[in-house]
Formats: structure tokens, C-alpha cells, sequence
């Protein structure tokens, strides 16, 4: 979703600013502008389309100068387009101070109103132009920026990240955050503002997150935090952790594609230092929930949005499976604003892999609020979620670039059958059984590894699939959220509708879509209920419909009963979700690439969620 990246030091400010976009890119955006000071002159260029468009139109007209901000948009109000790209610009006369947002304004229509009436012009469709108005008005009664933004932002209702300069005050650059992320890296004799820390990573190590209700002011020489309410906060810096190369492609042709090839790795990172072989069992260190505590548990909510519910989905077979838990999982947009129940004995997650998507936020606060203890399961290490949670659980993942998330589902998978396993064996499962599941574990990486080298066969079967308009997704018991995830991966990247279904529902409905230009791809290794499934099969080929099948390498009758077989390994049926997960990343990859779709930014979607 939108993306800042500030600077102000002794280099010219374009060159970074436009690099740190660039590093916003994966997030999802539809226009990009800077808007840089020279003294007291400032120049704004903005463009819709690429960061590349942008880069072209400063080649061609620089904005030189060593301050400045930039921003990428995900439009909300207004088309994407050059009015509405970001910077907009504040003032009556000559623009008097510049301002990139990410966020939304809810109450900008009044706003608008109200400064249209005092002569504020508007440029824009965007809830972003009145903030710099209200900033510019601010400046005009006299007032230095800093303290302009912080009596221009009472009058917002709504969520913001903000970057601002003026013209009137060169050498200093404002930030304020208010449920928007906002960092600032501190560098030598130059500072950085970003809404993610990727943005500044290559410049600097040392950075400070700003929380809800804080403003920055940054200047070559310093930099100083204050509250809106509180005055002046000593900041707490913290050290990025990035590697350099861990954002490159390393050969391959897109980020989703070396993501979903990560995954073997991604799963042993997930379980590293977790796994307590001597008691068949595994354990946490950010949980901060004594052993006494997690056995009191008797019930356990997930909430989350997208592929990370899908995951709390396989994570409520699992505990159901392994610990016998009553496991809920919800949307977390719906849970935030529903007078869910929960009692003292009721555990409480929420999973993200960004750690920023506005409505999981919104979720782990109205747990709180309502004094519930709250644990997130998040990639993002010093994301807004994993500071505000009281306890958790990293993914240790890497950093997540395709807007298609694969790796990230495959750590919460990974965590939620540790965590699985843990409250198990806190409880009725037997030291053979933990260590069943411990051994299955082991094997992940490597069934994996075997799923990835049958990619030619995978690509093969998306030419059957990629002429579709549409598709149907199917699995039962613990491979429902697989196929709910599947056709998640399908339609975000190649934009062929495709619906995800337990098998046994199809006859309920969706088997009247069945026809021959409707293909059903079935998540089907061997397992409990295998045999139901082949009679579900031949319903569907009994309506001519063509079936492509995920299935355990081996089984002859499903290899029989299918137009295309997709085999894996014969893993314990509670890591399939993670090996039968594969083939349906790398068919939606393989079918979006036959269709010229924009693999890692898919149209209308940004990486990470961060309005509601
Ligand atoms: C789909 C996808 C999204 C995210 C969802 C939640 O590929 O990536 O559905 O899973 O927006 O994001 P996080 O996990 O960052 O909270």
C-alpha cells in the first residue's frame, strides 16, 4: 500500500528518495511524486503509473536539493493520476509547505468545505490535500512547522503517516503517525522517514519507530520526538536487522517465484531453537505465558485477513487435532467490531505477516481494550502489531516482497503445528504422539524440496487452467483452507475467478457451475477421507468437468480420475496443507505468467493493508 520515504542530510535528496520507492514497490501503488527543497525553493514533480515514470520525469526536469519526501499511492479517493499523485501542496499563494499521507482522512469532506470557504485552493480528489491546508493555515498564523503539523492534526479524524516540508522552513522535515507506520533511520549528519524500514535499510541500521500520537522533527544536525499530549519523548532506537541480498532476486524471474522456492528454508527458520525433541514438544520464548497459564486455556481465537486466515484456518484443524482445543477463527475486520465473547480462558492470536494490516491491528486493540491478553504470530520484526501485542510469535521468514503471499503462509503453517504441538502436549498427547509429529515436522523441508523439482510437470497443467474464466478449488477437512488458499493465489494473480469450497459442499450449489470450460482442482492426498473425495471426483467428471488433482505420489486412482495429476510425497497428514500448498502456488505462478499478468504487483492489491 502507500509507501514514504523522506530525507534530509548533505546528498542530493532525489537519487534516495526515488531508490527508497523503488524499495516500496512490491507494496502496491498506482502513482509516485517527490517533492524536494533547494533553500527556499521547492519543486514538486508527481506522476501516475510507475516509480520508473517518475524517475524519467526528473531526468528530464531534476528537483535538486538535499531535503525531501516522496511517496508512493494506492488510490482510495480519486483515480490514480498525476493530480492525485502525491506530494500535495498546501497554501493560498505559492505553496507553502508540501505533504505525502498514508492513511485516511474520514472527515476530509467537512474540511474541505471549511478551507474552500477561507480560499484554500484544492488541486486534487484526495482526503490528503486538506492536511496541507490545515498545515499551511497553521504556518500563516506564524507558527514554526513543527508546531503548525501538531495543531493541524487535532482537526483529523481518521489514520495517517505523514512527511512534511515547507518551503518557509528549509532544513527541517516533519513526520507525525497515527495508526499508520513511520520510522525514522538515523544516519550520519542525515536522517531518513519511511513508512517501512526496508525503504532506509541499505542507508542505516539505527532507527526509531514512532508510535501512535508521536511527531518527528528532523533537521541534519538532530532529531526530536513529541507526543501530541505528553511534550517531548525520549526516543528508543533499534537496530534493523537486513540482510542485503535477502530483497534481490537471486536468478529468479519474480519475487513470488524465489519465495515459494524459499520455502524449505523458511520452514527450518520457523522452527529453529523451537523444537524440545527430549520431551516431544515445542516451545516459545515470546509467548510470556507460564506453563500453568497455557493449561488453564480452554479455548483459542485466531484472527487474522487473507492468506494469513487462511493459515489460522489449517492452525484450527491442528489444534483441534493435536491439543483438542475449541479453536475460532475469524476475520479480523469482522471481530474488531463484533461483541465476540471471550472469557480469561480464552487464548487469544492474531496472525500478520507485515504486522501493519489496519484491520488486524484493529482486532489485537479491541482485545485489549477489552483487557484480554494478546499474542501475534508476525514476520515483521518491530512491526506496529508485534510491538503492541503482549506476547508472540516470530515467523522469522525474510522479507516477503510478491504481493502474492507464499513463504509467509508456509512460517504461520509451520508455527501453528508448533503451537499445536505445545498446547497438545500440555495436555492429552502422549510423548509417541508429540514425537509423530516432531518426526513429520523433520521431513517438511525435504517433501518440499521434492514438490518443487516437479515444476515442469505444475506448468504443464497450468495450460489446461489458463484459458479459464473461472475455477473451483476444492479440498476437504484439513486441505479446505488449502484450496481456499489456491484459489486465493489464482485469482490475485491471473485474475481468474476461481471460488475455494470443502469438497462436500460443491453438491450444494457451486456443481452447477460444472461444465467443460470449468476446471476443479482438488486438494486430495491420501488421508482420512480419501475415498469420499473420489466419489466427489467422479460427480464432478460425471458433469464433464475437467479436474486437475493434488495428490499423494502413488495413488493410481486419483492419477486415474484426473486430467491432470500433480503429485507429492506421502507425508503424516497433519504437514500436508504445507507440501500440498506448493503445487497450487506454482500453478497460480505458472497460469499468471502464461496470461502476461504482473506477477509480483497484481492490479488493485498492495502488500500490506494498511487502511481498513
Ligand atoms: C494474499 C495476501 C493477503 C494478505 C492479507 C493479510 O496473497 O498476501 O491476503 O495475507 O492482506 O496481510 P498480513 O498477513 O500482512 O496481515
Amino acid at each position: 500500500m502507500c509507501g514514504i520515504v523522506g530525507y534530509i542530510g548533505t546528498h542530493e535528496a532525489s537519487p534516495i528518495l526515488v531508490a527508497g520507492l523503488r524499495r516500496l514497490e512490491y507494496r502496491g501503488y498506482d502513482s509516485a511524486g517527490v517533492a524536494v527543497l533547494d533553500g527556499d525553493r521547492m519543486v514538486v514533480r508527481k506522476r501516475a503509473g510507475r516509480v520508473r515514470v517518475l524517475e524519467e520525469a526528473l531526468d528530464r526536469e531534476p528537483a535538486t536539493g538535499s531535503c525531501g519526501i516522496s511517496h508512493t499511492r494506492w488510490a482510495t479517493h480519486g483515480p490514480a493520476s498525476d493530480r492525485n499523485a502525491h506530494p500535495h501542496v498546501g497554501g493560498r499563494g505559492e505553496p507553502a509547505v508540501a505533504v505525502v499521507h498514508n492513511g485516511v482522512i474520514e472527515n476530509h469532506d467537512s474540511l474541505r468545505r471549511e478551507l474552500e470557504a477561507e480560499g484554500f485552493p484544492f488541486r486534487s480528489q484526495t482526503d490528503t490535500e486538506v492536511i496541507a491546508h490545515l498545515i499551511a493555515r497553521e504556518l500563516g498564523d506564524g507558527n514554526e512547522l513543527f508546531t503548525a503539523v501538531q495543531r493541524a492534526l487535532p482537526r483529523l479524524a481518521g489514520t495517517y503517516g505523514l512527511a512534511v516540508v515547507s518551503p518557509r522552513c528549509p532544513g527541517e522535515m516533519i513526520g507525525s503517525r497515527l495508526g499508520s507506520p513511520l520510522v525514522v533511520g538515523l544516519g550520519d549528519g542525515e536522517y531518513f522517514l519511511a513508512s517501512d524500514a526496508m525503504a532506509i535499510a541499505p542507508h542505516t541500521a539505527q532507527v526509531a519507530y514512532l508510535q501512535d500520537g508521536e511527531s518527528v522533527r528532523l533537521t541534519t544536525r538532530d532529531f526530536e520526538i513529541r507526543h501530541q499530549e505528553h511534550g517531548s519523548i525520549t526516543p528508543r532506537i533499534d537496530r534493523i536487522d537486513w540482510k542485503p541480498d535477502a530483497v534481490e532476486l537471486g536468478g529468479h524471474a519474480h519475487y513470488m517465484l524465489k519465495e515459494i522456492y524459499e520455502q524449505p528454508d523458511t520452514v527450518i527458520d520457523a522452527c529453529r531453537g523451537r523444537i524440545r525433541r527430549d520431551e516431544a514438544t515445542a516451545r516459545f520464548g515470546g509467548l510470556n505465558l507460564a506453563t500453568r497459564q497455557l493449561r488453564r486455556v480452554r479455548r483459542v481465537v485466531l484472527a487474522a485477513c487473507g492468506t494469513s486466515w487462511h493459515a489460522a484456518l489449517v492452525g484450527e484443524y491442528l489444534i483441534e487435532r493435536l491439543a483438542h482445543l475449541p479453536v475460532e477463527v475469524e476475520y479480523a475486520s469482522e471481530f474488531r467490531y463484533r461483541n465476540a465473547p471471550l472469557d480469561d480462558r480464552t487464548l487469544v492470536f492474531v496472525l500478520s505477516q507485515s504486522g501493519e494490516t489496519a484491520d488486524t491491528l484493529g482486532a489485537l486493540r479491541e482485545a485489549k481494550r477489552r483487557g484480554h491478553p494478546t499474542l501475534a504470530i508476525v514476520n515483521t520484526v518491530g512491526s506496529t502489531i508485534a510491538r503492541e501485542a503482549d506476547g508472540g510469535i516470530y515467523l522469522h521468514a525474510g522479507s516477503e516482497v510478491g504481493v502474492a503471499s507464499t513463504k509467509a503462509f508456509s512460517a504461520q503453517v509451520t508455527v501453528l503445528t508448533l503451537l499445536a504441538l505445545h498446547l497438545g502436549r500440555l495436555r492429552n498427547l502422549s510423548f509417541g504422539e508429540g514425537m509423530a509429529v516432531v518426526e513429520a515436522i523433520d521431513s517438511i523441508p525435504g517433501a518440499i524440496g521434492r514438490v518443487l523439482a516437479t515444476e515442469p510437470a505444475i506448468k504443464a497443467a497450468a495450460e489446461r487452467l489458463a484459458p479459464a474464466r473461472s475455477a473451483l478449488y476444492l479440498g476437504r477437512d484439513i486441505h479446505f483452507p488449502v484450496a481456499l488458499e489456491g484459489a486465493l493465489k489464482l485469482k490475485e494473480i491471473s485474475y481468474i475467478h476461481a471460488e475455494g469450497y470443502p469438497t462436500a459442499e460443491m453438491k450444494h450449489g457451486p456443481i452447477a457451475l460444472i461444465d467443460r470450460e470449468t476446471p476443479s482442482v482438488f486438494v486430495a492426498p491420501r488421508g482420512s477421507l480419501h475415498a469420499k473425495t473420489l466419489s466427489n471426483i467422479e460427480e464432478v467428471r460425471a458433469r464433464h468437468g475437467s479436474i486437475i488433482a493434488v495428490g499423494t505420489e502413488g495413488d493410481d486412482e486419483l492419477a486415474r480420475l484426473s486430467d491432470v495429476f500433480l503429485p507429492i510425497p506421502d507425508v503424516p497428514e497433519v504437514i500436508q496443507p504445507l507440501v500440498a500448498v506448493v503445487p497450487l502456488q506454482l500453478l497460480a505462478y505458472h497460469v499468471a505468467l502464461l496470461r502476461g499478468c504482473d506477477i509480483d504487483k497484481p492490479r488493485n492489491l498492495a502488500k500490506s493493508v494498511t487502511v481498513e
